[in-house]
């Protein structure tokens, strides 16, 4: 089977459209948790914190674009309002996810339906972003208050995926420090988080007095020397976002090599397990999750090089998550790993895991979709 097979594209995405209707009625313009418990996700405790809220609203923008049904668009828009909220009120932004968080919520809704309070609260994330860059490094610190000695001067490999929106921000407003910033961030982790054999730290600290590069450390991998599946395919779509935005040669050979680990790394079935070290036979938990990205970040890379190997790559990638990966009801994945070490999440569906497998079929059944981290 391959993703050009239009028959098994469009049952998969009928199944997707079937679950996200079924947790349309459940959740509605309330956030389901991170990751599923046996299948189901349960409410999230708090409402609209953490990391993961923006991936509901982001599949619903993704079900309205394979569709064109109001229904989405309206129940995505409702979502605004609460994450225009979220920023106003300083509500768990002591994060670098900010990127995440408001690309998916609120640049869309500007974009698609002009919505002003979505523009707005989009630029006060960018800004508020902006204020975890730590000089001299000119890093932006992932984790926790700028304060906090465990966390100080530390980034992490996701980080890829939330610069896009200060390059938004910088073209929305013609404000260039915005995308000053991203540029600066991108090629510290180029240069420092990417290893020189291709693969990647998980996190990576930097000395906030001195600007000097420590140390490369993990958390949700399974040893600081390992390389751990969803960072690699983070590094895969992060760096050839980046790439996009700024025509930066460096930051496309930086995703190349990221791809070419994670794509000698897979196993028979070609979804990786939860971290590269690991293979058929280890008895670990795979992380369908990452596969998923990684089908996004191929895809990506195969429009910017022109090298269809990376096309083929995916959709054999994708394929195995149709094939062996799907579930019916739930979650629109099963088999995903959040955080092995700290036992959560593990061998269950999880929110990012369910956008980018959506936004995977997305872009493989509507070629003229525009991903959001890199748009007008
Ligand atoms: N961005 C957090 C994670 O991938 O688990």
């Amino acid at each position: 089977m391959t993703v050009t097979d239009t028959e098994v594209l469009g049952g998969a995405a009928a199944a997707a459209l079937r679950t996200i209707d079924a947790n349309l009625a459940a959740f509605g313009d309330h956030y389901p948790d991170d990751t599923t418990v046996h299948g189901r996700y349960r409410p999230r405790e708090g409402g609209n914190v953490g990391w993961t809220t923006s991936f509901w609203p982001g599949m619903l923008w993704l079900a309205h674009d394979l569709t064109g049904s109001d229904v989405y668009r309206r129940a995505a828009e409702a979502h605004v309002a609460s994450f225009a909220d979220r920023v106003r009120n300083r509500v768990d932004l002591d994060t670098h996810d900010l990127g995440f968080l408001y690309t998916l919520s609120c640049v869309v809704p500007w974009q698609r339906s002009g919505l002003a309070e979505a523009r707005e609260a989009a630029l006060a994330a960018a800004d508020h972003l902006l204020s975890r860059v730590l000089e001299p490094a000119g890093i932006i610190q992932a984790w926790g208050a700028l304060s906090d000695p465990r966390q100080r001067g530390r980034t992490i490999i996701d980080s890829l995926m939330n610069t896009p929106l200060l390059f938004w921000a910088s073209r929305t407003s013609g404000d260039p420090r915005y995308a000053d910033t991203a540029r600066r961030h991108t090629a510290q982790l180029r240069d420092h988080i990417l290893r020189p054999d291709g693969t990647t730290f998980h996190t990576f600290y930097w000395d906030p007095s001195t600007g000097e590069p420590l140390r490369g450390e993990t958390e949700q991998g399974s040893a600081d020397d390992s390389c751990w599946a969803r960072g690699q395919a983070w590094g895969i779509y992060g760096f050839a976002l980046n790439h996009r935005w700024t025509g930066d040669e460096s930051l496309l050979t930086a995703a190349r090599r990221c791809a070419a680990y994670f794509l000698d790394r897979l196993p028979s079935d070609r979804v990786p397990y939860w971290d590269l070290e690991f293979g058929d036979g280890s008895g670990e938990e795979r992380d369908s999750s990452a596969a998923a990205i990684a089908v996004c970040g191929l895809l990506e890379l195969a429009s910017q090089s022109g090298d269809p190997a990376y096309r083929t790559a995916a959709g054999s990638i994708l394929a195995s998550l149709i094939a062996g990966y799907a579930a019916e009801s739930g979650s629109l994945l099963r088999h995903g790993v959040y955080d092995k070490p700290k036992g959560v999440g593990v061998d269950e569906g999880n929110l990012w895991g369910d956008y980018f497998y959506l936004e995977a079929l997305t872009r493989v059944a509507v070629p003229s979709w525009t991903a959001p981290w890199f748009s007008r």
